[in-house]
């Protein structure tokens, strides 16, 4: 199949599996990572089917939202590729994406990222920051119907990844705990252009949130 006829099934795949998800990592989460990486992994001469390949499937079941599950995501991945016959060297590069993207508190380093691996991960991180990066943090805090914020309770360097992923904190400690940090995670000279941008929003909006809370 060609690379576009795959996109495509993808794609299709992947809109319909994410329906109904939590508005931060829903289909819109996959498609604004998917534009991103290909507009960064164009620019670093990435493999772009590897890339959108990764890009689409990259949530497809996010541990979190499975009990903390961390096969579900590359196993369903990898048996839709398999149903397309997508090579064995594309899905197993498609799989290394999806296992070694996340965050997770910053725990989860893999010792030698791909290229392609390096592209969706900062397209993954932009969408985390600025306008939408705000949105979906608070969109999270409610769907796990956590505060706003708590002046008593500061935010965390957490010891480990459990503890990180167990963390009841209010939302605006997430800023701290993971947004602010991003910018200097990023892999390619476009990614660390947009979230330098999207980082100095952030902290525009953090400025006039604390004002706000004091009554200002
Ligand atoms: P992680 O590997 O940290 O779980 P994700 O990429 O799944 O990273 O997180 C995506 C987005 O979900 C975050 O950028 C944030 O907007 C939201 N999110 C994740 N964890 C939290 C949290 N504890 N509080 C608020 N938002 C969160
Ligand atoms: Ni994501």
């Amino acid at each position: 199949m060609e690379r576009e006829q795959l996109v495509e099934k993808t794609s299709a795949f992947v809109k319909n599996k994410l329906e109904g998800a939590e508005a931060g990592h829903d289909w819109w989460h996959t498609y604004r990572v998917w534009k991103a990486a290909v507009k960064i992994g164009t620019e670093e001469n990435a493999d772009l089917l590897v890339v959108e390949l990764g890009a689409l499937l990259h949530d497809i079941a996010d541990s979190k939202f499975y009990d903390g599950d961390e096969e579900i995501g590359p196993t369903i991945a990898r048996e839709f590729l398999e149903s397309l016959g997508v090579e064995k060297e594309i899905m197993e590069k498609v799989e290394f994406i999806i296992r070694n993207i996340s965050f997770k508190g910053g725990f989860n380093n893999p010792v030698n990222p791909t290229l392609e691996l390096q592209v969706v991960q900062d397209a993954d991180r932009l969408d985390a920051l600025g306008a939408i990066g705000i949105a979906r943090t608070f969109n999270y805090g409610g769907f796990k119907n956590r505060p706003l914020h708590d002046p008593s309770i500061p935010p965390e360097h957490y010891k480990d990844r459990e503890a990180y992923k167990n963390s009841q904190a209010p939302t605006i400690n997430h800023f701290y705990e993971k947004l602010l940090l991003l910018k200097d995670k990023m892999n390619t000279k476009v990614g660390k252009g947009l979230a330098k941008q999207r980082h100095e929003f952030m902290e525009a909006y953090l400025n006039q949130f604390f004002k706000e809370w004091e009554g200002n």
